[in-house]
């Protein structure tokens, strides 16, 4: 037999029953963001190289070392998207559509692509639930975001006490040049210390060394100048007021200074969710998000201010700890036919149960239909609440035998009566 390729590294195929987890997370989600006024977007998967490179950045590890970057057959540099908000912005920039309607809520549901190292939590493909709100700029918007969230993780299934909000602010782009040039001071004093890439770094994006994972970038990061306390008064009082709407929301956080995130395009309040739920591991951040209110304009749109979030799909389903059978709709209805005949009579009958939108499954293999026993063996698997039993004296008098398989009583059905004393049954 000749191999078959396998499945691209880092990316997965997601079979049932695991694939109902998503499906109750996706639902989940989409329910609290139509609580929330947001309206989805859907935008393709590739878009040109620069949208990345002019929104997440040039010297970022995303656009630098993990994007999937191709020429077309045009000769144009293609990315697959590595996260959605650049997508977001350019379709928002590209339809004008702040002449459309002063407020923007779009939220999106699809696959990112990232060619990361592959490891419980971090995948090549992945999936994101992302929010993206534009035209609102009050720190009201910013804790009206991160209290969603919470709601959507618990609506999910994720205790709250599980959860660990952690937020910072980067303060307005002049702010965050100050800062900038204050930690390139201090890391010039302490040059010996930093490995290549910090140096590299250094010259290009130094707020980045603020995230190393070195153990010996970590500790110098320790004495590093503290972001927040750069400040003007302005940026920290509105970050006081987002503090303070939080607390009105009653979502509790802890402020962390050094928290910087990934991504080039934030201003002002940023925020990561951890949880300590389920098999999460070292990769236990599921979402993060933040304010970024100069990339509409950066991209060619008039000044708008923006927030947004991304959860991560795979990370936030193995924060929930049920199985995936425990997501998957049980079969309503066996049919258990005896023989040939009997199927073609029963086949109809089935239909109509299933366009009244019972889930029903029956048995057509030939060498099934004979062996009663087997059937409600498979009826016992796929935990069918009722079987429909079948053969020559069924359908003689039309009156069909039904077996409650969770209560173990047997009854007859008139098969014209069909739907309604299923429908009673399965109450
Ligand atoms: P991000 O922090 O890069 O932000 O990604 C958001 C979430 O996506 C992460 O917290 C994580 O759960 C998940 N994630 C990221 N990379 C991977 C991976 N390789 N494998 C599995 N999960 C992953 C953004 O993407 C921003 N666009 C969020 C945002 C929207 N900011 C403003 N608007």
């Amino acid at each position: 037999m000749p191999d078959v390729p396998p499945g691209v590294k880092g990316m997965n195929d997601i079979f049932a029953p695991e694939v109902s987890k998503w499906q109750f997370l996706e639902e989940k989600a989409r329910g609290v963001l139509d609580a929330f006024a947001y309206r989805e977007l859907r935008t393709p998967v590739l878009e040109y190289t620069s949208l990345f490179v002019r929104s997440v950045g040039e010297v970022t590890d995303v656009v630098e070392k993990q994007m999937y970057t191709f020429d077309d057959r045009d000769g144009r540099s293609v990315s697959l998207r590595p996260e959605g908000t650049a997508s977001a912005v350019r379709a928002y920039v590209e339809r004008a559509q702040w002449n459309k309607e002063p407020v923007t809520r779009w939220y999106y549901l699809g696959p990112m692509f990232r060619h990361e190292r592959a490891q419980r939590g971090r995948l090549r493909q992945f999936h994101q639930v992302g929010a993206e709100w534009f035209g609102v700029d009050q720190p009201s918007a910013d804790a009206e975001m991160i209290a969603m969230l919470v709601a959507m993780l618990e609506e999910i299934g994720l205790p709250r006490d599980s959860l660990q909000i952690t937020l910072n602010s980067l303060g307005e782009p002049g702010e965050r040049t100050a800062y900038r040039d204050a930690l390139v001071a201090f890391y010039r004093d302490h040059r010996d210390k930093l490995d290549e890439d910090s140096l590299r770094r250094l010259e290009t994006n130094p707020l980045r060394i603020l995230d190393s994972k070195s153990p010996e970038i970590v500790a110098l990061n320790q004495n590093a100048p503290v972001l927040l306390e750069t400040l003007s008064d302005e940026s920290r009082s509105r970050f006081h007021r987002v503090e303070e709407r939080l607390a009105d929301l009653r979502i509790g956080y802890t402020v962390d200074q050094r928290l910087v995130r990934g991504l080039d395009y934030y201003t002002a309040t940023i925020f990561e969710i951890k949880t300590d739920a389920g098999e999460l591991g070292a990769q236990n951040t599921i979402c993060g998000g933040g304010r970024y209110d100069g990339l509409v304009a950066s991209l060619g749109g008039p000044k708008t201010p923006a927030i947004g979030f991304a959860l991560g799909v795979e990370r936030t389903l193995l924060a929930m700890t049920e199985p995936g059978e425990s997501y998957e709709p049980a079969i309503s209805v066996f049919f258990a036919p005896m023989d040939p005949a009997a199927l073609a009579y029963a086949l109809p009958l089935a239909h109509r149960l299933r366009v009244a939108g019972i889930r029903v499954e029956i048995e057509h293999r030939p060498a099934s239909l004979k062996n009663l026993g087997n059937q409600l063996k498979r009826a016992d698997k796929l935990r069918a609440r009722l079987a429909v039993i079948i053969g020559g004296n069924e359908m003689a008098s039309g009156k069909l035998t039904v077996k409650d398989l969770a209560h173990g009583t047997q009854f007859e059905i008139p098969a014209t009566d069909l739907e309604s004393k299923v429908r009673q049954l399965l109450d």
